[in-house]
């Protein structure tokens, strides 16, 4: 499976023989668990297990809750309810599923994150990276349409207000707007099809999981250097890396361990946290909640398409050359998507030849920043569109955009590199060695 020369499965009784030479799953098996993994892997390695078991958890709650729940616009919050009070276990089986959503999100924010930042989108891992990009845009699209079932008020008019976005788009938008709600307005045939799709979604995600794993053990895990395993022979590859089993799955389990703690106290002790109470009326298409504000994951994003207003100059010289085809409105909608896409196109926009941030001095900086930006659109994502928090997600904004097409392409030329260490085993052993440890017990 991987190109790093190493072991592969050999069958040995006489059943392994006969199954291997008509299904090699044994073989596929081990060379996944046994697959030879850079030995110089941190903490952030952890995010893309902690993510296999989000998905996992959301699969198996989600399937229980449906046993007991209602995708109909006059029964479905009744339905919730009682699952909440009636169902053995029903009120921790649907706070596992609600929180379970941000978790998968916090780790897939953290996984990204952690790719940015040691360039893990480069040559070879594009196919990685944009594999990963549609998980999360599938992932995106299915906490929306979960986010419609239980038919609050945030149910209602979150759909009501995101589904108006593709009503924005020129000539055909009203008419996408109406195939997606499946009639004029939200409503149950809104409900029926988003609930259909909201159960679809995470199995087409598992198969873009199958792929994206199938992608990195091709030209295997990056690592926090940027330096590759060495593949010339068996033997050299083994001076970089460990098998997967038992070394990083007992590393994995352990992080999910610490992970599930605070995921359980969540869950056990604040479950409604980060949902929203208005959720807990039911959906009234008469009353219009005071601020409609989209779950704390989409925030960013949210704050991005309503940064852009008719008062500002890009968008009013874009209204005029393209003859008001792109009204303020429809700006905001192209922002947003736009601002995914940037993110995609990482891989390429990145001039720099040094793949890790730790080698980049003056990438660091504009990454922290980024990261900071990010956590400051979350939050005025969540304020009201008015005042100086119109002024800070402009600001904000305007960064996302500039990091991606304007940093990452000029710091490739700009940047003087620190030296990187010649192999994985190098920085291994300045970390762990007996000179490293020596130092250390001094
Ligand atoms: C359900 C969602 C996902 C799952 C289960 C998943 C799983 C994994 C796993 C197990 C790894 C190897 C270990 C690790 O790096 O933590 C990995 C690596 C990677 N993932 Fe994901 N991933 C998901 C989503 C994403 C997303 C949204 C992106 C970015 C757009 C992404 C980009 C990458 C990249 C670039 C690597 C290679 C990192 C390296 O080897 O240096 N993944 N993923």
């Amino acid at each position: 499976m991987s190109g790093i020369p190493h072991d592969h499965y050999e069958p040995k009784s006489g059943f392994e023989k006969w199954l291997h030479a008509r299904l090699p799953i044994a073989s596929l098996a081990y060379d996944t668990l046994m697959i030879p993994t850079p030995k110089n892997l941190n903490w952030m390695w952890i995010w893309g297990i902690i993510l296999a078991f989000c998905l996992a958890l959301q699969i198996v709650t989600g399937i229980v809750l449906v046993m007991h729940y209602t995708p109909h616009v006059d029964l479905a919050f009744a339905s919730v309810e009682h699952i909440m009070r009636d169902v053995n276990g029903g009120h921790m089986l649907r706070y596992l599923h609600a929180n379970g959503a941000s978790l998968f999100f916090v780790a897939v924010y953290m996984h990204i994150f952690r790719g940015l930042y040691y360039g893990s989108y480069k040559t070879p891992r594009e196919v990685v990276w944009i594999i990963g990009m549609l998980i999360y845009l599938a992932m995106m699209a299915t906490a929306f349409m979960g986010y419609v079932l239980p038919w609050g008020q945030m149910s209602f008019w979150g759909a009501t207000v995101i589904t108006g976005l593709f009503g924005a788009i020129p000539g055909v938008g009203p008419t996408i707007q109406e195939w997606l709600l499946g009639g004029p307005a939200v409503d149950n045939a809104t409900l029926n099809r988003f609930f259909s799709l909201h159960y679809l979604l995470p199995f087409v995600i598992a198969a873009l999981v199958a792929l994206h794993i199938w992608a990195f053990h091709n030209v295997g895990n990056g690592n926090p250097t940027g330096v590759e395993v060495r593949r010339t022979s068996k033997e050299v590859a083994e001076k970089d890396t460990v098998p997967f089993w038992p070394f990083y799955v007992v590393k994995d389990l352990f992080a999910l361990g610490v992970v599930l703690i605070v995921f359980f106290a969540i869950v056990g002790f604040m479950p409604n946290y980060l949902g929203h109470p208005d959720n807990y009326l039911e959906a009234n298409p008469l009353v219009t909640p005071a601020h409609i504000v989209p779950e704390w994951y989409f925030l960013p994003f949210y704050a991005i398409l309503r940064a852009f207003t008719g008062d500002v100059w890009v968008v009013q010289l874009v209204q005029f050359v393209t003859f008001g085809i792109v009204d303020a409105k429809f700006f905001g909608v192209l922002a947003m998507f736009g601002a995914i896409a940037v993110l995609a196109l990482a891989p390429w926009l990145d001039t720099s030849s040094v793949r890790s941030g730790r080698f980049r001095p003056m990438f660091k900086w504009w990454f922290w920043l980024l990261a900071i930006d990010f956590m400051v659109l979350m939050w005025v994502g969540a304020m009201p569109a008015e005042g100086i928090y119109t002024w800070i997600s402009l600001i904000a904004a305007t960064y996302w955009f500039a990091y991606f097409l304007i940093v990452l392409p000029l710091l490739g030329v700009i940047e003087k590199p620190l030296p990187a260490p010649a192999t994985i085993e190098e920085d291994f052993n300045a970390h762990y060695g007996p000179a490293a440890k020596a130092t250390a017990a001094e």
